[in-house]
C-alpha cells in the first residue's frame, strides 16, 4: 500500500481514501501522494518503518493483560453496596476490597475504608483473578464516587496486592476505570495522590495542574494530608483499553505524511564497501536526487575516503590490537567497569525486559572476543564505536541518572582518555 505513487480514484474519479486498519477501532489513511521511489531505489513498507510492535516493552505488558482477560484468568468487575440488593458475592468482593486497601495503604483508618468501600455513593472496580480452585480473588481494585452532576469522579483508594505490583495491573485498571468513568458520563478524575504514588499517577495522565472550576469540586472531595491534588481530563474519543492500538496509528499516520513531503522511506542501494581508493561523493546513490544540478554543496565536492585500514599492514595492525588491548586491559580493571563485564542477564540483574528493549547489547567481554579474533577492530574507530555503545545502551535503558549510568559515563571518560 505504502508503494503506491498516485492517489487511488474510483470510478467517478473520485480519490478514494485508503487506511491502514491495524485494529477495529483506529483507520488511518495512507499517504495521498507519496514520494515515489527513482529507478533502482525502493519504498521502504510502513510496518518495516515502524519495526515490531514487540520492541516495546509496553506492548508487551499490554498484549499480556488483554490475554489474560480473554482466557478469563483476570476480569474487572464494578462492585457496589446496593444494600438489600447486594448478593453474597458482591458483599464478599466489597470485602477483599476493603482488605486490599487495608493493607496497601497503611496510613488510611481501617474504619475510615471500610466506611467509604461500603458507602452507596462509592462504587469500585475490583481486580479480580482466578485462583487454582477456579474462583476469583480480589487482587485489587479501585474505589470512587463519581460526581455526575459536576461531571467529575474522585478517587478514593488504589491499591494492587503485593505480590501483583509492577506487572501493568495498575495501568490497566486505571484504564478500566477511565472507561468505566466516561460509560457514568464523567470528563475528569481527581485524587488525592498519597506523595509516593504521585509518579504512577503521572505515568497515567494525571497532573498537578486542576483545570476543573475550584466551585465544582472544593468541599465535595475528600482531602487529607501528605497528599497530592491530582486531575486527569478523559477524552471521549480515546479508547483507553486501546492505547498501544492508538498510539501505533498515530505513528502510523505520521510516517505516511512523511511520505508527502520527505524521501525518508526511499531506499537506495549500498555503496560497494570493497572500493578501497574512495568514491566520487556524487555517486552515492540518491544524491543526485537531492541535488540534481549537479552543482553540491562544497563540501560534497570531495572525494570520501574509505578509513585508514590497518590489516593492508600486518605490522600496523598488530601494533593497533596491542595497543587496543593494552586500553581493554585498563578498561576492565576500572572500579566503574563491574556492571559491563560481562553480557547483561536478565535473571540475575532482574532486568527482564533487557533485550526487548536493548537490540544491539554489547559489554566488555564481547569486545574482549572481537579483539581476539585479530580481524574485526581494523580500525580504532570501529573499537570506540564499541565502547560507545555499551555506555548509550547503559543510558537507554535505565536513564541518564541512574547510579549504573553514572559508572557508565566515568568509564566512558576514562576510556576516552587512555584510547
Ligand atoms: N513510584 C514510582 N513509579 C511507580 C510507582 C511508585 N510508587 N508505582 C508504580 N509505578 C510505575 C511503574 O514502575 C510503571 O512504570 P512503567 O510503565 O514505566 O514501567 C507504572 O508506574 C505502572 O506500573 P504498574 O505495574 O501498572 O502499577 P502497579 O500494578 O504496581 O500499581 C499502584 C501501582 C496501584 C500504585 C501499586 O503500586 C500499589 O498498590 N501501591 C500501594 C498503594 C498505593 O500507593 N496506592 C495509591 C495511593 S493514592 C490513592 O489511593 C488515591
Amino acid at each position: 500500500m505504502s508503494g503506491k505513487e498516485e492517489a487511488k480514484v474510483d470510478e467517478n474519479g473520485e480519490e478514494v481514501e485508503e487506511t491502514y486498519c491495524i485494529d477495529p477501532i483506529c483507520k488511518v489513511p495512507s499517504a495521498k501522494r507519496p514520494r515515489p521511489a527513482p529507478p533502482g531505489a525502493r519504498v521502504q513498507e510502513t510496518a518495516d518503518i515502524l519495526g515490531p510492535d514487540s520492541q516495546h516493552a509496553y506492548v508487551q505488558k499490554w498484549v499480556k493483560m488483554e490475554e489474560e482477560e480473554k482466557n478469563g484468568n483476570v476480569k474487572f468487575d464494578v462492585v457496589r453496596n446496593d444494600g438489600p440488593n447486594c448478593s453474597r458475592e458482591q458483599l464478599v468482593r466489597l470485602l477483599g476490597l476493603k482488605n486490599v486497601f487495608v493493607k496497601q495503604l497503611p496510613n488510611m483508618p481501617k474504619p475510615y475504608v471500610t466506611r467509604l468501600v461500603f458507602d452507596r455513593k462509592h462504587e469500585s472496580l475490583a481486580l479480580l483473578k482466578r485462583g487454582t480452585d477456579g474462583d476469583y480473588i480480589v487482587m485489587g481494585g479501585c474505589c470512587y464516587r463519581p460526581f455526575p452532576k459536576q461531571g467529575f469522579g474522585e478517587i478514593a483508594f488504589l491499591a494492587i496486592s503485593h505480590s501483583e505490583q509492577v506487572r501493568g495491573y495498575g495501568t490497566r485498571l486505571m484504564a478500566q476505570t477511565k472507561e468505566r468513568a466516561k460509560s457514568l458520563g464523567l470528563t475528569v478524575l481527581l485524587t488525592c495522590a498519597d506523595n509516593n504514588a504521585v509518579p504512577y499517577f503521572k505515568k497515567q495522565g494525571f497532573s498537578k495542574k486542576i483545570t476543573l472550576p475550584l466551585n465544582m469540586w472544593q468541599g465535595y472531595i475528600k482531602d487529607y494530608e501528605g497528599v497530592t491534588l491530582m486531575e486527569c481530563k478523559l477524552h471521549k474519543k480515546v479508547n483507553y483499553l486501546r492505547i498501544p492500538a492508538m498510539l501505533k496509528a498515530q505513528k502510523i499516520c505520521l510516517v505516511e505524511k512523511l511520505k508527502e513531503v520527505s524521501n525518508s522511506h526511499i531506499v537506495y542501494p549500498g555503496i560497494d564497501a570493497r572500493k578501497r581508493k574512495g568514491i566520487d561523493v556524487m555517486s552515492i546513490p540518491g544524491l543526485s536526487d537531492i541535488y540534481p544540478s549537479k552543482d553540491p554543496p562544497s563540501d560534497l565536492k570531495t572525494k570520501v575516503k574509505p578509513p585508514s585500514i590497518a590489516n593492508k599492514d600486518p605490522e600496523a595492525q598488530a601494533e593497533l590490537k596491542q595497543h587496543l588491548q593494552n586500553v581493554l586491559n585498563q578498561v576492565k580493571s576500572h572500579n566503574a567497569a563491574w556492571p559491563f563485564i560481562e553480557p547483561v542477564d536478565p535473571q540475575k540483574t532482574g532486568a527482564v525486559d533487557y533485550y526487548e528493549v536493548i537490540k544491539n547489547p554489547i559489554d566488555l567481554k564481547t569486545i574482549q572476543d572481537r579483539l581476539d579474533i585479530g580481524w574485526y577492530y581494523i580500525t580504532k574507530d570501529i573499537f570506540i564505536a564499541d565502547v560507545r555503545r555499551m555506555v548509550e545502551n547503559c543510558y537507554h535503558y535505565n536513564g541518564k541518572h541512574h547510579y549504573v549510568s553514572e559508572l557508565g559515563g566515568q568509564l566512558e571518560k576514562f576510556f576516552m582518555h587512555k584510547i
